[in-house]
């Protein structure tokens, strides 16, 4: 029996903080001005896009015991960003990433509610647990919480979250003029939560919003967080984004849901991925070769390959073969704030890897780090790319992508124009919003 075909989901993910967008670009704007998160929203809007998205970031990134201002120096708080952004788009999703280590329940809880009212029932968090003490020292909480301790306190802070959350049920405010009554119940939104990392009780002074609670989004790929976004999450944010490795991922998580008492549909995918058009497939395979070596400067295939080798290379040529010395072992110094130093948990074995790639094809070393860095791309005329992403979620590698465009703010705008159309002409995309939730956009119930 065939199934039926899947409905695809698409989210815009503005490009902050990373070395994915080219800032140098001529057509590239800033990243801090409203305008420019109001035309990508915009343009998401316009295209019916499930949602809007922002990573965030809490510390400049240092390299070498400099600020890396090779990556995009500067990050506008996530919750200010969204609410203007409410106020300019009537149906799009807004989806924030909001860390469980250094915020508490109560203040992060309040803010998610009052999003949500003020979006008419749009909002989600991604929930991540940040990872490292330079972050922390932010917040005087440097080193303070062991990495396998920050997924259980993650759990503890959904769970409160939730509590606080559903505190109240949605019918105590009565406000009837004629007699007066404000208030069904003397004491709404009454909660009383103790565990090792919180103990807070109270009543919660935000009525219950229109998605009840906002949609949760989950982040991390580790054991712990995979098993943490199967338990609660309504949506996972992930990395795993090429055909095989998304096909792989996705069995894996889906899996996972059972064992909670969930269904598979109960809990959405998504990827984050680039894209690169052309009119022709050739002519996009060009465009993105320049916009690669646009992003990977020889000053940035430097700077990468000391995340790797753990060590100052500045002294080495970009353009010349792989440094022969060998990577420093342990924790990490070179690079502070940045997640993707912790992929390197061999770095011995991944040197010898360039170094084989940089032999057989005849690579410099800015090339091989051209190479193994991009990442998953759809590149290709607008009828190429419809297609790819159609098959990668018709057969099980996503439900759906978190698109990353390379240049802000208009680098989603011809995806808008010229890819969702050829997805709505083959009926796997929406050609109108359905519902006004984010929840409703997603597939996802109601929570009770
Ligand atoms: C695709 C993806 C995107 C992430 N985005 C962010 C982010 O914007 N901000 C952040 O602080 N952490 C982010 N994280 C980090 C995770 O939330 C998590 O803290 C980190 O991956 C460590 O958890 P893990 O060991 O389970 O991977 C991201 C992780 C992944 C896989």
């Amino acid at each position: 029996m065939s199934r039926p075909t899947k409905q695809i989901h698409l989210a815009a993910h503005f490009p902050g903080v990373n070395n994915t967008t080219v800032w140098s670009d001529p057509a590239a704007g800033s990243q801090i001005d409203f305008s420019s998160f109001a035309h990508l929203a915009r343009v998401a809007e316009r295209a019916k896009f499930d949602f809007f998205f922002l990573a965030e970031g809490l510390r400049l990134r240092e390299q070498n015991g400099r600020i890396h201002d090779l990556d995009v120096v500067g990050r506008p708080d996530t919750f200010t960003v969204l609410a203007a952004i409410a106020a300019v788009t009537e149906r799009l999703g807004l989806a924030g990433t909001i860390n469980s280590t250094f915020n508490e329940p109560y203040e992060v809880a309040r803010q998610f509610a009052s999003l949500d009212h003020l979006s008419a029932g749009r909002a989600a968090w991604n929930v991540v647990t940040s990872w490292d003490a330079f972050t922390g020292e932010n917040f005087r909480r440097g080193g303070y919480l062991a990495e396998q301790d920050r997924y259980e306190r993650a759990r503890r802070f959904l769970q409160t979250a939730r509590e606080l959350f559903d505190s109240w049920r949605g019918d105590e405010i009565v406000a009837d003029k004629a007699s007066g009554q404000f208030l069904r119940e003397p004491r709404p939104g009454t909660f009383a939560h103790h565990d090792d990392f919180f103990d807070i009780s109270g009543q919660f002074n935000v009525p219950r919003s229109p998605q009840g609670r906002p949609v949760i989004f989950q982040a991390g790929d580790s054991e712990a967080g995979r098993e943490f976004a199967a338990s609660s999450a309504d949506a996972i944010f992930s990395r795993h984004s090429t055909f095989e490795d998304g096909q792989a991922f996705y069995a894996d998580i889906k899996g996972r849901l059972a064992k909670f008492g969930r269904r598979p549909d109960e809990l959405v995918v998504l990827p984050a991925a680039t894209f690169v058009l052309g009119d022709t497939d050739a002519e996009a395979r060009e465009r993105a070769e320049v916009i690669r070596h646009q992003q990977v400067s020889g000053a940035t295939a430097i700077l990468f390959a000391e995340q790797l080798w753990n060590r100052d290379l500045s002294a080495y040529d970009p353009d010349g073969p792989v440094p022969e010395v060998d990577p420093l072992p342990g924790e990490n110094t070179i690079s502070k704030g940045r997640a993707s130093v912790r992929m390197f948990d061999d770095r011995l074995d991944t040197v010898r890897r360039w170094r084989e790639l940089s032999e057989a094809k005849k690579l410099s070393l800015r090339e091989v780090v051209i190479e193994v860095t991009g990442r998953q791309s759809f590149i290709g005329s607008a009828a190429t790319v419809a297609e790819t992403i159609n098959r990668f979620v018709q057969q099980d590698a996503s439900d759906g992508f978190i698109l990353v465009p390379h240049i802000v703010p208009g680098g989603l705008d011809e995806f808008a124009d010229q890819v969702v159309p050829l997805l709505q002409e083959r009926g796997v995309f929406r050609s109108d919003y359905t519902g006004t939730t984010l929840r409703e956009h997603l597939g996802l119930e109601l929570p009770g």
